[in-house]
């Protein structure tokens, strides 16, 4: 049976694009996505996933408590007979009922290098800070914001005379590539948990 994928987003949906590639090419194997939430009206990312045929629903979040909404998701995401949750630019931290009922099987990808800049405009801060190196994390997730174990991490440098914008592409196209591969183990059950670190095992070939 094909594992059955859903990404959340809110925004743009480059990451949900990239997995979809994945999905469909096989780099990501015996996986189907088979739904796209966003909490947004008029989010780019739900009209891409119309266009590849993909379900795409919005289920708006303005005015809701954060369990209520959470558990309009939580409904649509067990009809549809999910397995695996994959935030992607999802703009809302999840309720203990949602993290509670997907536990271990929600995945978020955040552009820097946790537990280093979480939240909001992690790019501007950490040109503004100085770093000299960047990138991406992707994590299980947990209650708190931008905080569960850690699957893949990449690295991209910060250049003198990068913007926001600049660094942001650069991380970008890094964030597309670990969000597949990172499915991917997930997915085959290549790691193990221990405390905080999560300890990648070869693929099964
Ligand atoms: C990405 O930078 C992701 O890391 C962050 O939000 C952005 C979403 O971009 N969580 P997109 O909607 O996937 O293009």
């Amino acid at each position: 049976m094909k594992k059955r994928i859903a990404v959340l987003l809110s925004g743009r949906g480059s990451n949900f694009e990239a997995l979809a590639e994945s999905v469909a090419s096989g780099r990501i194997p015996n996986a189907e996505m088979a739904l796209v939430v966003s909490n947004r009206e008029g989010a780019p990312g739900i009209e891409k996933a119309r266009e590849r045929g993909i379900p795409a629903r919005v289920i708006p979040s303005k005015g809701l408590e954060r369990e209520t909404y959470d558990r309009q998701v939580v409904a649509a995401l067990e009809e549809a007979g999910i397995n695996l949750v994959c935030l992607a630019g999802f703009m809302r931290l999840l309720s203990p009922y949602f993290v509670e009922r997907f536990r271990g099987r929600i995945l978020n990808i955040h552009p820097s290098l946790l537990p280093a800049f979480p939240g909001l405009e992690a790019h501007r801060q950490e040109i503004e800070h100085g770093v000299k190196f960047a990138g991406c994390t992707v994590h299980f997730v947990d209650e708190n914001l931008d905080a569960g174990p850690i699957i893949l991490q990449a690295v991209v440098p910060v250049l003198d005379d990068d913007t926001p914008e600049t660094l942001a592409a650069r991380v970008l196209a890094e964030e597309h590539r670990i969000y597949s591969e990172a499915v991917r183990i997930v997915l085959e059950g290549r790691y193990r948990i221990e405390g905080r670190r999560v300890l990648l095992e070869p693929p099964k070939n």
